[in-house]
């Protein structure tokens, strides 16, 4: 599935995620920056932080009490905020949009 992720310097990148993989293993596989993803991916840093485009939220897994309290050590938090090492790419989610804020880190 193609997830296309728009970074700080505002331009886009489109990145064939595998199913099963995060968004943020997408993002630093390819060496993309934003996602800090300071931690590996264990739920315990917030700098993997996007904004996951409206249409697209509810092709990923629903946001979990521990994601939810991390957030709120990120920086322009919203309410499509989501840790991107919390979202498992599935076949449902090609053409999601994420957009990396430039607090990350
Ligand atoms: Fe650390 Fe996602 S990579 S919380």
């Amino acid at each position: 599935p193609e997830i296309t992720y728009v970074v700080p310097d505002g331009t886009s990148h489109v990145v064939d995620v595998p199913v099963g993989q995060s968004v943020m293993d997408g993002s630093v596989r390819n060496n993309l920056p934003g996602i800090v993803a300071e931690c590996g991916g264990s739920c315990s840093c917030a700098t993997c932080h996007v904004h996951v485009d409206e249409q697209f939220a509810a092709s990923f897994g629903e946001i979990t009490d521990e994601e939810r309290d991390l957030l709120e050590y990120a920086e322009d938090v919203c309410d499509r905020s989501r840790l991107s090492c919390q979202l498992v790419v599935t076949a449902g989610c090609d053409g999601a949009r994420v957009t990396v804020p430039d607090s990350n880190g």
